[in-house]
């Protein structure tokens, strides 16, 4: 079969090592909890020694003996290209999140100061999940979205548009947008465990690096349902009419994610 794409190869250092029963995953606030597993990632040592190659002949060699180290297993093409696409979704959707609270933060404070706090500390943790996806992005060698300019200019339009229409517009675009989100995340978070579980029922380690990404998509997704609450909190929900403007701002979401992991 025919060997990774170049530009996917640096996803080779994730791996995986043995898994150690934790906790839920699980969030409310209007977001499909993630299934609970049996086994759940924390992390360990760095990738050690392994199969230098990504041949998919590989995934086939004979299964570890109980008393050998665990070797560790290769990701398959189509791991890559689901952790490229994960990658570079989650940093076209930072970028807009940051951009949208920008846009907002002016004339939302202008007329309301005390919201000038929370509209800070919202745009502080989005600025930092933007920092942890460019680091990724570099260190993996994944292109970013070919449509960030477009991107850019609708968070931007989106988050003035609702500011100016008042507060309860401008929480209800905050809870539609971590609503999707929230879910987004839930979803990778999902396909990692899943793949993680196969991993250790085949007898393979997980390595440091993968079991780190789950980690920090899972405090990216806690915060991200943080905003959510503090935007219902804010009475996202008294904007009229909700179900319309959330309606538009989810679907708008869903639109953007699907593009972003494929352009
Ligand atoms: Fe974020
Ligand atoms: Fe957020």
């Amino acid at each position: 079969m025919a060997s990774p794409r170049p530009i996917l190869r640096p996803l080779s250092h994730f791996r995986c090592s043995a898994l150690r029963p934790t906790s839920s995953l699980t969030r409310t606030s209007g977001i499909t909890p993630v299934r609970q597993l049996s086994s759940s990632p924390t992390f360990s040592a760095p990738p050690t020694p392994s199969p230098p190659s990504l041949s998919p002949s590989q995934h086939h060699q004979q299964p570890p003996s109980a008393s050998a180290p665990k070797p560790k297993k290769p990701l398959t093409p189509a791991q890559q290209s689901f952790l490229s696409s994960a990658l570079r979704v989650n940093q076209a959707g930072e970028l807009a999140a940051t951009l949208i609270y920008t846009a907002q933060t002016p004339p939302l404070v202008a007329r309301e100061p005390h919201l000038r706090p929370l509209m800070r500390h919202m745009y502080d943790q989005e600025a930092g999940h933007l920092r942890t996806f460019n680091t990724l992005l570099a260190s993996h060698r994944v292109r970013p979205t070919a449509l960030y300019p477009l991107w850019s200019a609708l968070a931007t339009g989106l988050g003035w548009t609702t500011a100016m229409l008042g507060r309860e517009a401008a929480m209800a675009c905050t809870e539609a947008v971590e609503t999707e989100i929230g879910g987004h995340y839930n979803g990778q978070i999902r396909t990692l465990l899943e793949m993680v579980g196969q991993w250790e029922a085949e007898g393979y380690e997980v390595g440091e690096e993968f079991r780190e990404l789950i980690a920090t998509l899972r405090r990216i997704r806690d915060e991200e349902l943080e905003h959510l609450d503090h935007a219902v909190e804010h009475d996202a929900r008294k904007a009229q009419p909700h179900w319309l403007l959330t309606g538009v701002i989810r679907a708008g979401c869903r639109g953007a994610i699907w593009v972003s992991e494929r352009v």
